[in-house]
């Protein structure tokens, strides 16, 4: 953070102080009437109209004017269903509310939900493309226009941010997540709520979020979708939940239970972690829901029947049951039983209610329900021309031999290859709500911005895969690339037919868009053999080719790094891909993406992560291998691209880091500077990286941590300094008891542009 921030910071910090102690009556008074409100409702209530508040349908069978004849109708008549989700449009939603406003005995409004996790309509790149824009305003807006939209189409509740930290890119849903490390995460977790939230949720235009999946999802085994978990407390809590804990701290409304067992048992029935954890320690005061039918698959797990298994999630704090009615149908026999208590069937519904409350549904069910809203604030030029922007950002240069890129708008450009005219497959994973008839592909795009300047020709190269069944799994949810059904040689041959016409090449390749994500994982990281194929004779033309890569996960591209003079990878950058895309290889924007997540050489390197331990046999640096030491035979410890790389079409050099002082006591503030020039002709921004080592400590401790970091925009030939200023509370970490502290020592401060290329110097630091 540099001192103008901390100053800031500081100020507001004192402000909101004094803002909270002198509306704390307000509060007290608000939180009174609301108890007053949810005791006299629940004062009303049956057993069973409790235990609806608990029950999520999906509500997959209501099309338009459906909403009376529904048996979900029914249910909600009867006063069994507490909200519904995948449900789109303001007038279905409005049908179904009035179901419950006007139907049900009790008149409770219903939450609205939905996986609005990377835009609505307005669909930006998925969410680890967004996190590698490390721009955290960027990323808040992004969230504050998908609350627009989607509360302009009636729905109140979003199952987002997913705050999995993943090391393991063959799981499908890291590009879902932010990446591997906590501390970006974290900072993203915050954006996001806030940015869904807007610390104002009686707001007709914020949208209640939910934290997922709580916890530890993406350290399922072998990186297979749904698999165990086991892992030491140590590593939960230095390495795993913070992002999680940052949502709770941010305010976060709900949080959503995860698949995965955690120290042998299910999230989902665990105590110590949804009540001791979160609630306990961390003060989390909303609701907590299951995942889809999170529930009835404890059954699988092997914790006992739906009874036992239901009994057990709501004594552990499970709040809201998501698909599986385990709750609903079977607590009635577990009270009586003895194994439940009513009091924590009342505790689970005034959450609930409580969370209709706060979202103001009480006053105002039909909040969310204005069609004019819907009309004129859902996918709006203003809204688009703002992912436009937000997608660029978070494109990675991997590679740019002799500055291939930007190409000019002049001549012609052969686009190859089975993403390139592949509009369904732009939003990526987890765009629900987007259309995709009106996504913008990359010919689309690219022919757009060229306009008359420059001649784009076209052709399909090769399918996905050579694999029939492999693509039809790879390309679900109407997100087809069309399968061609001539053969490989006919599409290599049009293709180079193409290319022959051509002054550069861009090769549109990688994964589709259902390649990641849930049920996605992979075992094999490379871009598809038919592809590869096509990119190895594309290159062979000796024409200049850029590969634009498509992907929702690091993929392994030594071959590619090696041989192919350009890499722009480009995630799936939403419902504005070709235009944002044409933008960067134009050059109207200059790249600066810096990847959350760690490129390994091959998918025997994984689990690969910079934040790793030393290990008593570290390599040495800069060596590939030694006989006793930690690495393999085959392949050096290094990653093909490391966490935080990124290139640009500017050329960024960084000084020696200038420190106030070497040795620092107490809480004292060391202050860390470092000079990064542009050395080239172009204006670029730049992330710059605070890493920081804790050389020994009680327990061990990783090679570096990130704390800090800047994204600065730097003019061609200027030098600007760049300051962090760094605290204790930068050096705490949780240790073998589980304190959350620092202890006395060396600390290496290391500065760069990625994890790998960092200035060090090395302090110390005492009580
Ligand atoms: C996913 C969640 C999602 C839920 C509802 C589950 O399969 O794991 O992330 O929110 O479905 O769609």
């Amino acid at each position: 953070m540099s001192i103008k921030n901390k100053q800031m910071k500081k100020a507001f910090t004192l402000a909101i102080l004094l803002f909270s102690i002198l509306s704390l009556p307000a509060q007290t008074n608000e939180a009174a009437k609301m108890k007053r409100f949810i005791d006299a409702l629940m004062k009303q209530m049956t057993l069973e109209e409790k235990l609806g508040q608990l029950n999520l349908p999906s509500a997959g069978d209501i099309t338009t004017g459906q909403a009376q004849s529904s048996d979900i109708a029914q249910k909600i008549r009867e006063g069994k269903v507490g909200g519904l989700f995948n449900i789109k449009s303001v007038g279905k939603i409005k049908d179904v509310q009035r179901v419950a406003v006007e139907e049900s005995r009790l008149k409770i409004p219903l939450l609205f939900g939905m996986d609005v996790i990377h835009g609505y309509e307005t669909v930006f790149p998925i969410p680890l493309g967004l996190s590698c824009t490390w721009d955290m305003g960027l990323i808040e807006r992004s969230a504050q226009i998908a609350a627009q939209e989607a509360t302009a189409d009636g729905i109140n509740w979003t199952f987002s941010p997913m705050v999995d930290i993943s090391r393991d890119p063959r799981w499908g849903r890291v590009s879902e997540g932010n990446g591997e490390d906590p501390y970006l995460a974290s900072q993203i977790a915050k954006a996001m709520v806030n940015g869904y939230q807007q610390n104002d949720l009686k707001k007709n235009n914020s949208l209640m979020a939910c934290v997922k999946h709580f916890a530890l999802y993406g350290a399922g085994e072998a990186g297979r979708d749904y698999n165990t978990v086991d892992m030491s407390r140590q590593r939960m809590y230095n390495e795993f939940f913070s992002p999680y804990k940052a949502a709770v701290d941010a305010g976060v409304e709900s949080v959503m239970a995860s698949f995965n067992e955690i120290d042998g048992i299910p999230a989902t029935a665990n105590k110590w972690l949804l009540t001791d954890v979160l609630r306990k320690q961390w003060g989390f005061k909303g609701f907590v829901v299951t995942d889809y039918t999170g529930i009835n698959e404890m059954i699988d797990h092997g914790i006992g029947d739906l009874k036992t298994v239901s009994a057990k999630a709501l004594a552990a704090g499970i709040d809201m049951d998501m698909v599986g009615e385990g709750l609903l149908t079977t607590l009635p026999q577990s009270l009586k039983d003895k194994t439940i208590t009513l009091s924590q069937i009342d505790a689970a519904c005034r959450r609930v209610l409580e969370a209709k409350y706060k979202l103001g549904l009480f006053e105002d069910p039909y909040k969310y329900c204005d069609e004019n809203r819907a009309k004129t604030e859902i996918f709006s030029a203003d809204h688009r021309k703002e992912a436009r922007a937000i997608s660029a950002e978070s494109f990675v240069l991997l590679k740019n031999e002799n500055s291939l890129l930007p190409v000019k708008r002049s001549g012609t450009i052969a686009l190859i290859g089975p993403l390139a005219d592949a509009k369904e497959n732009m939003p990526g994973t987890w765009s629900v709500a987007a259309r995709f008839d009106r996504a913008v592909s990359l010919l689309e795009g690219l022919k757009e911005v060229a306009g008359s300047q420059a001649n784009i020709l076209y052709a399909k190269g090769s399918n996905l895969t050579a694999d029939k069944e492999l693509e039809d799994r790879a390309t679900m949810f109407g997100k087809t690339l069309h399968r061609d059904n001539r053969s490989t040689e006919a599409l290599l041959e049009e293709a180079l037919a193409v290319a022959g016409q051509s002054d550069v090449i861009v090769a549109a390749l990688g994964e589709s868009a259902e390649f990641s994500g849930e049920s996605s994982s992979r075992t094999n990281l490379d871009i598809p053999d038919v592809q590869k194929e096509l990119l190895k004779a594309l290159l062979q033309t000796g024409k200049p080719v850029v590969l634009v890569l498509f992907t929702g996960r690091p993929l392994t591209l030594t071959w590619e790094q090696e041989h192919v003079p350009a890499i722009l990878n480009v995630w799936f950058p939403g419902s504005e891909a070709g235009y944002a895309i044409a933008d960067v290889l134009f050059g109207a924007v200059n790249p600066s993406g810096k990847l959350s997540a760690t490129f390994p050489q091959n998918v025997g390197q994984i689990p690969l992560f910079y934040n790793h331990k030393n290990t008593g046999r570290p390599l040495q640096e800069g060596k590939w291998f030694e006989k006793f030491r930690s690495n393999y035979l085959d392949v050096s410890n290094d990653p093909l691209y490391p966490f935080g790389f990124g290139l640009s079409y500017s050329k960024f050099e960084y000084s020696d880091i200038a420190v106030n002082k070497n040795n620092l006591k107490g809480n004292e503030t060391l202050t860390a500077s470092i000079q990064v020039k542009n050395n080239s002709s172009v204006e670029g921004k730049e992330v710059v990286q605070l890493y920081i080592r804790d050389v020994a400590g009680s327990v061990t401790r990783p090679v570096k941590e990130l704390k800090g970091f800047q994204k600065v925009a730097v003019k061609p030939g200027e030098a600007r300094t760049i300051q962090f200023l760094i605290t204790p509370e930068d050096l705490k970490f949780y240790n073998y008891d589980l304190q959350y502290d620092w202890e006395t020592g060396d600390f290496d401060i290391m500065i760069g542009g990625n994890s790998k290329d960092v200035k060090t110097v090395r302090v110390h630091w005492s009580r």
